[in-house]
């Protein structure tokens, strides 16, 4: 059976990718920076018959909290065949200008950092399947090349620091893809699009059911699948592929 992670699993977009995953005969750990709401998130999916899943305490911008994730699940598995770096944190629409550093240092440390620590805390164990898939969760709104087109539909949304949090992510997926590019694994920055999730008071005009769908693609993708790409449907929905 292979075995999935994925990081803020218990709502939104993350808790639905880990009940996608399980009905595709994944064993799924759900990430859960509160074990108790990891936990609620668990019983609700075994309550639908989706038994294969376990809650681990996982906070992504805390060093210590992903390590002891990283040995809870070593007692539990030697090889991790999907990581889902979902975690993911606004930092609001303040102005640029305004908005103390402190902020973007939090806003980062989520979901730009966070991502490195998880990647490298799991990296022995991913290198111990077959097919170990990355999918860093991105954002339409990382892309340089669409903000600097005023005739893109969200050319206006100049989130002054989550933006930019997920342009450097997406340059990380880049680099991290290229050191990996002779190995078997497949690492991609995907935009699960636009959702109605907490996230954004649910004003999204996606459903979470599509959105994990998304997610869930490329970490199941296959041996002839992309790597190192940027896929967005909200941003080319012929392709799925988003310019950087
Ligand atoms: N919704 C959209 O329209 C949209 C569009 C593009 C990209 N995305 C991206 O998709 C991902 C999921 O978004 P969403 O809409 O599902 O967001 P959400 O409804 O706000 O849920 C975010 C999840 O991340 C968790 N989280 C936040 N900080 C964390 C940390 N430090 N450690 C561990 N978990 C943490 C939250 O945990 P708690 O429950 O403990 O807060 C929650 O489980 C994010 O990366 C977001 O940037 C969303």
């Amino acid at each position: 059976m292979k075995k999935a992670l994925i990081t803020g699993a218990n709502r939104s977009i993350g808790f639905e990718a880990a009940r996608q995953l399980l009905k595709k005969g994944y064993h799924v750990y759900v990430g859960s920076r509160t074990l108790k709401n990891g936990e609620e998130a668990v019983e609700k999916l075994k309550a639908e018959g989706l038994t294969e899943v376990e809650a681990i305490q996982l906070d992504v911008s805390s060093d210590e909290s992903v390590k002891a994730a990283r040995i809870e699940i070593g007692k539990k598995t030697d090889v991790l065949d999907a990581l889902i770096n979902n975690a993911g944190i606004s930092g609001g629409m303040t102005q640029t200008v305004n908005t103390d550093v402190a902020i973007f240092k939090e806003v980062f440390d989520t979901n730009l950092f966070g991502v490195v620590r998880m990647n490298q805390a799991f990296m022995d164990l991913l290198k111990a399947s077959e097919q170990p898939r990355i999918v860093n969760v991105t954002s339409g709104l990382g892309s340089l090349t669409l903000h600097n087109d005023p005739a893109w539909k969200y050319y206006k949304v100049k989130a002054p620091i989550y933006n930019p949090s997920k342009a450097a992510l997406n340059m990380y997926t880049i680099s991290l893809a290229y050191d990996l590019r002779e190995t078997a694994f497949k690492v991609n920055a995907v935009d699960p699009g636009f959702t109605a999730t907490d996230f954004n008071h649910h004003t999204g005009t996606g459903t979470v059911e599509d959105a994990a769908a998304r997610l869930v693609k490329y970490a199941t993708i296959g041996a002839d699948g992309p790597t190192g790409k940027f896929f967005s449907d909200d941003n080319n929905p012929e392709t799925g592929e988003s310019p950087w």
